[in-house]
């Protein structure tokens, strides 16, 4: 099996939806389609190909806001959190205001197993919540309104854990990085909040993305079908150095953010349906302290940030939320507030400990 490739032991119809949502999501948008008039790129895939679509890459976004006497604002009316760095026309051009005094870049993350995360019940994060703080850990579920359902859910995608379903997501992409309008999303980003300059030149009929009658799904149906059917990267058979770094990745309590695993619920779908995923997450909130991007966004405050998956990361560098770390060991130097003492353990190691370590997250 290859990155990119579909969940095995799906139905005839299932690979269906999944081959639709893969051309959807590689579907390049023009501004006669809806593209803009502000964006960031104009398909999904041209931020999510590394390895095979569906994975991330370099690609950042930015984000900006003020942080004044601790209050972080999102300068909705100036066009944060979330800049678009495109244009349809060079006149309507967004910039990083000047009252910002915060800013922070945004990696692209990769796609692969998205499904399988959430098919993940809430009450199971939940539980990861309830232990008991250990070496210094303690976490938060991060508790959002699902635009999809309108349902109180447990947030789960995002560097912020910032959207709780795949739909959800998929309406929020296609609005923000790539302004087309949607049911869930219906309305344009003014060109750092300036309504005037919108209305000029958005020409097409808001939402966007239709629904075609013949499916009766639109765009974003189409494209988070392709995110939940889509395989996760496969682990690496452990060598011996591989298997030693996996008990020194316990020893030194970093199992407690990564946990190996977890369990999706029941699930129409069979190869969703109870399954174990091999995740190496939380998917919880934690307090990174130096780690935490500045920006307060959805349940998130300024410091916290979602513990990353770690499946698949040999093919996801550079690593962190902003891609500010080239390898794996910079990566895990750079951890901090909850993270702090078992960044010392790791510091503490010996060369060859470190490698084995190195190894093993290598092969997740
Ligand atoms: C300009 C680049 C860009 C484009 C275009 C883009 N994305 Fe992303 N994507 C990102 C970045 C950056 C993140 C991390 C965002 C964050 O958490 O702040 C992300 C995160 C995601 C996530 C969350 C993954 C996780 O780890 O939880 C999903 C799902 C997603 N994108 C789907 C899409 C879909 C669907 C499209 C097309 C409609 C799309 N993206 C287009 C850059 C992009
Ligand atoms: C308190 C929870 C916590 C602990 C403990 C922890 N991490 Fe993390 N880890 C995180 C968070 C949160 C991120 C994402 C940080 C960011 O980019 O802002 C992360 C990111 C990473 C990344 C980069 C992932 C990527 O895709 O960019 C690696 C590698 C990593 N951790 C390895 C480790 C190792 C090894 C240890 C033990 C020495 C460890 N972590 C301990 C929470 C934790």
């Amino acid at each position: 099996m290859q990155p990119g490739d579909p969940l095995p032991g799906l139905t005839s119809s299932e690979l269906a939806s999944f081959s639709a949502g893969l051309d959807e999501f590689e579907n390049v948008e023009n501004s006669e389609g809806g593209l803009g008039p502000i964006f960031n790129n104009n398909s999904c895939v041209a931020c999510h190909n590394a390895g095979g679509t569906g994975g991330g890459s370099p690609i950042l976004v930015t984000r900006f806001g003020r942080n004044a006497a601790g209050k972080f604002d999102p300068l909705e009316a100036l066009g944060g959190s979330l800049l678009q760095d495109h244009a349809i026309d060079p006149a309507i051009q967004e910039v990083i205001p000047a009252e910002a005094n915060v800013t922070a870049n945004r990696q692209s993350t990769p796609l692969f197993g998205l499904g399988l995360i959430e098919a993940i019940p809430d009450s199971t994060i939940l539980q990861n919540a309830k232990r008991p703080p250990v070496d210094g850990i303690r976490g938060r579920a991060a508790m959002i309104t699902d635009i999809a359902t309108g349902r109180e859910r447990v947030g789960r995608f995002g560097w912020k854990n910032q959207q709780a379903t795949l739909l959800s997501f998929a309406g929020d992409a296609y609005l923000n990085e790539m302004g087309i309008t949607n049911r869930l999303f219906p309305h344009e980003n003014a060109p750092n909040g300036n309504f005037t300059l919108l209305a000029n030149y958005d020409a097409v009929a808001d939402p966007e993305d239709a629904t075609d009658p013949a499916t009766g799904k639109a765009d974003i149906d189409t494209a988070a079908d392709f995110m939940r059917l889509l395989a996760p990267m496969q682990p690496l058979p452990l060598t011996r150095s591989a298997a030693t770094g996996s008990q020194i990745f316990q020893q030194m309590n970093c199992a407690v953010c990564h946990v190996p695993s977890m369990s999706t619920g029941p699930s129409s779908i069979r190869a969703l349906d109870r399954k174990p995923v091999f995740l190496y997450s939380d998917l919880l909130l934690h307090d990174m302290g130096s780690m935490g991007d500045g920006i307060a966004q959805d349940a998130a405050n300024p410091r916290e940030m979602r513990t990353a998956p770690l499946w698949g990361l040999r093919a996801s560098a550079p690593y962190l939320h902003d891609g500010s770390a080239p390898n794996l060991d910079q990566a895990i130097r750079a951890h901090d507030g909850e993270a702090r003492n078992s960044r010392e353990r790791y510091l503490h190691l010996n060369l060859t400990q470190k490698q084995q370590v190195l190894d093993f997250l290598k092969s997740l």
